[in-house]
């Protein structure tokens, strides 16, 4: 599975990708709107640490200047993946960017019926929201099933990006649904390195190698 960052700060993309296991960014208007920099350079900044796909949302409701401000965000960088929400505008814009080659993910996806319109539109990828549907009591990961199963049946090749992703537990249930991204947040990636077994087993054996005749 591959493993995007869900944030717009740099000090934490660095700190991850040094790591050597991040393969994408995912950004959001909310998640930017949390970063003390200009937008745009930002993201080029972004795109100079992160060799893989690095989305930045389109703000247009109309179809029309989704697609003029997709083809100037994709100007931005080579990696730039744009992220249009699902709906009838997202849909048409979707169908034309595609076509010209510009990767779309298509976020805020909440059914499998949006999932397999996006895919059908040309999609590159779709983030299916989990953690906001569990926030009101429906099972997220069952979404996430559902598209896999939808996309398998009809070798559909776009790629199924977890998203909205709250714990460690996500992590592992989307990698057993068989996901093939999950999008994770900081705080998540640095909780699922740690384990206090680990921890424990590390002093000790600190404790006993200094005992150790050399
Ligand atoms: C994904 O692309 C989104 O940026 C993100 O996962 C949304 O998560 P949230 O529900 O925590 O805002």
């Amino acid at each position: 599975m591959k493993i995007f960052l869900d944030t717009a700060n740099l000090k934490q993309i660095k700190e991850a990708a040094s790591w050597g296991i991040v393969d994408g960014v995912t950004t959001n208007p909310t998640l930017l709107s949390k970063e003390d920099q200009k937008f745009e350079e930002l993201i080029k900044k972004i795109c100079r640490v992160i060799s893989g796909p690095v989305n930045v949302e389109c703000v247009s409701t109309k179809s029309k200047d989704i697609i003029e401000e997709g083809r100037e965000l994709a100007k931005l960088a080579d990696n730039i993946v744009l992220k249009i929400p699902i709906c009838v505008e997202g849909l048409k814009a979707i169908k034309v960017l595609s076509g010209e080659g510009i990767q779309v993910n298509t976020t805020l996806i909440f059914s499998p019926t949006q999932a397999l319109l996006a895919a059908k539109a040309g999609a590159r990828y779709v983030s299916p929201f989990i953690g906001r549907l569990d926030d009101i009591s429906h099972e997220g990961m069952d979404l996430v099933d559902k598209i896999i199963a939808i996309f398998s049946n009809y070798g559909l090749e776009t790629e199924v990006i977890v998203a909205s992703i709250r714990h460690p537990l996500h992590v592992v249930d989307a990698a057993l649904v068989g996901a093939d991204i999950a999008t994770i947040p900081f705080v998540v990636l640095d909780k699922m390195v740690k384990h206090p077994l680990t921890d424990i087993g590390m002093e000790q054996f600190l404790k006993d190698w200094s005992k150790v005749k050399r």
